[in-house]
Protein backbone atom coordinates (compact mmCIF):
# COMPACT_ATOMS: atom_id res chain seq x y z
CA UNK A 1 0.00 0.00 0.00
CA UNK A 2 2.77 2.49 0.83
CA UNK A 3 4.30 2.02 -2.68
CA UNK A 4 0.85 2.60 -4.17
CA UNK A 5 0.75 6.07 -2.52
CA UNK A 6 4.17 6.75 -3.00
CA UNK A 7 4.00 6.64 -6.48
CA UNK A 8 1.31 9.01 -6.72
CA UNK A 9 3.58 12.36 -5.28
CA UNK A 10 0.91 14.71 -7.07
CA UNK A 11 -2.14 13.05 -5.67
CA UNK A 12 -0.27 12.78 -2.39
CA UNK A 13 -0.03 16.54 -2.21
CA UNK A 14 -3.04 17.53 -3.52
CA UNK A 15 -5.05 15.10 -1.19
CA UNK A 16 -3.17 16.96 1.84
CA UNK A 17 -3.27 13.60 3.41
CA UNK A 18 0.28 12.59 2.61
CA UNK A 19 4.16 14.64 2.38
CA UNK A 20 5.12 12.16 -0.30
CA UNK A 21 8.62 13.36 0.51
CA UNK A 22 8.28 11.94 3.79
CA UNK A 23 5.76 9.34 3.33
CA UNK A 24 6.42 6.41 5.33
CA UNK A 25 4.93 2.85 5.83
CA UNK A 26 4.09 4.01 9.00
CA UNK A 27 1.52 6.73 8.01
CA UNK A 28 0.34 4.36 5.09
CA UNK A 29 -0.33 2.03 7.96
CA UNK A 30 -2.39 4.41 10.12
CA UNK A 31 -3.98 5.67 7.20
CA UNK A 32 -5.25 2.79 5.97
CA UNK A 33 -6.59 2.20 10.38
CA UNK A 34 -8.73 5.18 9.88
CA UNK A 35 -10.11 4.14 6.63
CA UNK A 36 -11.26 0.65 7.68
CA UNK A 37 -12.43 2.02 11.40
CA UNK A 38 -15.41 4.20 9.45
CA UNK A 39 -18.93 2.01 9.78
CA UNK A 40 -19.33 -0.80 7.32
CA UNK A 41 -15.87 -0.10 5.29
CA UNK A 42 -14.34 -2.64 3.64
CA UNK A 43 -10.77 -2.36 2.11
CA UNK A 44 -9.10 -3.79 -0.83
CA UNK A 45 -5.60 -4.24 -1.79
CA UNK A 46 -5.78 -5.20 -5.43
CA UNK A 47 -2.98 -7.85 -6.44
CA UNK A 48 -1.69 -8.73 -9.75
CA UNK A 49 -0.14 -12.07 -10.66
CA UNK A 50 -0.83 -13.03 -6.57
CA UNK A 51 2.07 -10.50 -6.34
CA UNK A 52 2.43 -6.61 -6.29
CA UNK A 53 0.20 -4.49 -5.08
CA UNK A 54 -1.18 -2.08 -7.89
CA UNK A 55 -4.21 -0.45 -6.73
CA UNK A 56 -6.21 0.44 -3.10
CA UNK A 57 -10.05 0.77 -2.70
CA UNK A 58 -11.87 1.71 0.57
CA UNK A 59 -15.49 1.31 0.97
CA UNK A 60 -17.24 2.59 3.47
CA UNK A 61 -21.07 1.27 3.56
CA UNK A 62 -22.09 4.36 5.56
CA UNK A 63 -20.43 7.81 4.96
CA UNK A 64 -20.62 9.39 8.64
CA UNK A 65 -22.07 12.58 6.85
CA UNK A 66 -25.18 11.53 4.66
CA UNK A 67 -25.39 7.50 5.28
CA UNK A 68 -24.50 6.88 1.87
CA UNK A 69 -21.74 4.07 0.84
CA UNK A 70 -19.10 5.84 -0.81
CA UNK A 71 -15.85 5.21 -2.68
CA UNK A 72 -13.60 7.02 -0.01
CA UNK A 73 -10.89 6.11 -1.79
CA UNK A 74 -9.17 4.94 -5.22
CA UNK A 75 -5.69 4.82 -6.20
CA UNK A 76 -3.85 2.77 -8.43
CA UNK A 77 -0.18 2.44 -8.46
CA UNK A 78 1.28 5.29 -10.75
CA UNK A 79 3.12 2.52 -13.13
CA UNK A 80 0.23 0.62 -13.85
CA UNK A 81 -2.56 3.45 -14.04
CA UNK A 82 -4.55 3.69 -17.59
CA UNK A 83 -4.66 -0.53 -17.83
CA UNK A 84 -8.34 -0.65 -16.81
CA UNK A 85 -7.48 -1.00 -13.72
CA UNK A 86 -9.29 1.47 -11.91
CA UNK A 87 -12.36 1.04 -14.15
CA UNK A 88 -12.55 -2.48 -12.54
CA UNK A 89 -12.34 -1.95 -9.03
CA UNK A 90 -15.02 0.88 -9.54
CA UNK A 91 -17.39 -1.96 -11.06
CA UNK A 92 -16.55 -3.53 -8.36
CA UNK A 93 -17.72 -1.00 -5.52
CA UNK A 94 -20.69 -0.57 -7.69
CA UNK A 95 -21.52 -3.71 -7.81
CA UNK A 96 -20.98 -4.27 -3.74
CA UNK A 97 -23.00 -1.28 -2.96
CA UNK A 98 -25.70 -2.73 -4.96
CA UNK A 99 -25.66 -6.36 -3.50
CA UNK A 100 -26.01 -4.08 -0.08
CA UNK A 101 -29.79 -2.66 -1.84
CA UNK A 102 -28.06 0.44 -1.66
CA UNK A 103 -29.48 3.12 -4.65
CA UNK A 104 -26.79 5.62 -4.91
CA UNK A 105 -23.06 5.92 -4.31
CA UNK A 106 -20.97 8.95 -3.63
CA UNK A 107 -17.43 10.07 -3.89
CA UNK A 108 -15.31 13.10 -3.72
CA UNK A 109 -12.68 14.29 -6.05
CA UNK A 110 -10.09 16.91 -5.55
CA UNK A 111 -10.28 20.05 -7.55
CA UNK A 112 -7.16 19.69 -8.22
CA UNK A 113 -6.73 16.57 -10.15
CA UNK A 114 -8.93 17.00 -12.95
CA UNK A 115 -7.79 13.76 -14.44
CA UNK A 116 -9.44 11.80 -11.71
CA UNK A 117 -12.63 14.22 -12.57
CA UNK A 118 -12.97 13.19 -16.19
CA UNK A 119 -12.14 9.28 -14.95
CA UNK A 120 -15.20 9.31 -12.33
CA UNK A 121 -17.32 10.86 -15.20
CA UNK A 122 -16.11 8.92 -17.76
CA UNK A 123 -17.88 6.18 -15.46
CA UNK A 124 -21.32 7.98 -15.13
CA UNK A 125 -20.44 9.91 -12.73
CA UNK A 126 -21.51 13.12 -11.90
CA UNK A 127 -21.06 16.06 -10.12
CA UNK A 128 -23.44 17.14 -7.32
CA UNK A 129 -21.69 20.01 -5.07
CA UNK A 130 -18.19 22.44 -6.29
CA UNK A 131 -16.19 23.79 -3.55
CA UNK A 132 -16.57 21.69 -1.04
CA UNK A 133 -13.53 21.65 1.96
CA UNK A 134 -12.17 18.58 3.05
CA UNK A 135 -10.61 17.44 6.20
CA UNK A 136 -7.18 18.67 5.01
CA UNK A 137 -8.49 21.90 4.17
CA UNK A 138 -8.42 20.90 0.07
CA UNK A 139 -11.10 21.64 -1.88
CA UNK A 140 -13.38 18.57 -3.73
CA UNK A 141 -16.06 17.69 -5.91
CA UNK A 142 -18.49 15.70 -4.32
CA UNK A 143 -20.05 13.45 -7.51
CA UNK A 144 -23.30 10.83 -7.24
CA UNK A 145 -24.29 7.86 -9.41
CA UNK A 146 -27.40 5.95 -9.64
CA UNK A 147 -26.93 2.26 -8.68
CA UNK A 148 -30.34 1.55 -10.40
CA UNK A 149 -30.04 2.06 -13.68
CA UNK A 150 -32.35 4.62 -13.85
C1 LIG B 1 -8.03 8.02 -11.35
C2 LIG B 1 -7.52 6.58 -11.35
C3 LIG B 1 -8.10 5.83 -10.15
C4 LIG B 1 -7.97 5.91 -12.67
O1 LIG B 1 -7.54 4.53 -12.66
P1 LIG B 1 -6.95 3.87 -14.00
O2 LIG B 1 -6.65 2.46 -13.69
O3 LIG B 1 -5.81 4.71 -14.48
O4 LIG B 1 -8.19 4.05 -15.01
P2 LIG B 1 -8.66 2.99 -16.12
O5 LIG B 1 -7.50 2.65 -16.97
O6 LIG B 1 -9.37 1.85 -15.45
O7 LIG B 1 -9.73 3.85 -16.92
C5 LIG B 1 -11.13 3.54 -16.84
C6 LIG B 1 -11.89 4.37 -17.82
O8 LIG B 1 -11.79 5.76 -17.49
C7 LIG B 1 -11.29 6.49 -18.60
N1 LIG B 1 -10.35 7.51 -18.14
C8 LIG B 1 -9.32 7.32 -17.28
N2 LIG B 1 -8.67 8.49 -17.08
C9 LIG B 1 -9.32 9.40 -17.86
C10 LIG B 1 -9.13 10.78 -18.15
N3 LIG B 1 -8.14 11.49 -17.58
N4 LIG B 1 -9.98 11.39 -19.00
C11 LIG B 1 -10.98 10.72 -19.60
N5 LIG B 1 -11.21 9.40 -19.37
C12 LIG B 1 -10.39 8.77 -18.53
C13 LIG B 1 -10.54 5.47 -19.43
O9 LIG B 1 -10.52 5.88 -20.79
C14 LIG B 1 -11.33 4.22 -19.24
O10 LIG B 1 -12.44 4.15 -20.11
P3 LIG B 1 -12.56 2.91 -21.11
O11 LIG B 1 -12.66 1.68 -20.23
O12 LIG B 1 -13.81 3.20 -21.86
O13 LIG B 1 -11.33 2.93 -21.93
C15 LIG B 1 -5.96 6.53 -11.32
O14 LIG B 1 -5.47 7.28 -12.38
C16 LIG B 1 -5.37 7.02 -10.02
O15 LIG B 1 -5.16 6.24 -9.09
N6 LIG B 1 -5.04 8.35 -9.92
C17 LIG B 1 -4.39 8.90 -8.73
C18 LIG B 1 -5.30 8.85 -7.52
C19 LIG B 1 -6.63 9.51 -7.77
O16 LIG B 1 -6.73 10.64 -8.24
N7 LIG B 1 -7.68 8.76 -7.39
C20 LIG B 1 -9.05 9.20 -7.50
C21 LIG B 1 -9.47 9.68 -6.16
S1 LIG B 1 -11.06 10.46 -6.27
Amino acid sequence: MFGIFASNPLYCRASGAFDPDVLDAGQARDYLRNDIGMDGCSALLARIDRGRAVAYLSLPARHPKDGLPWVMELVVHGEMQGRGIGGRLTKHAEDTFRATGAGTARICVLEQTPPAREFWAALGWRAIRQGVPNENGRVVIVMEKSLTGA
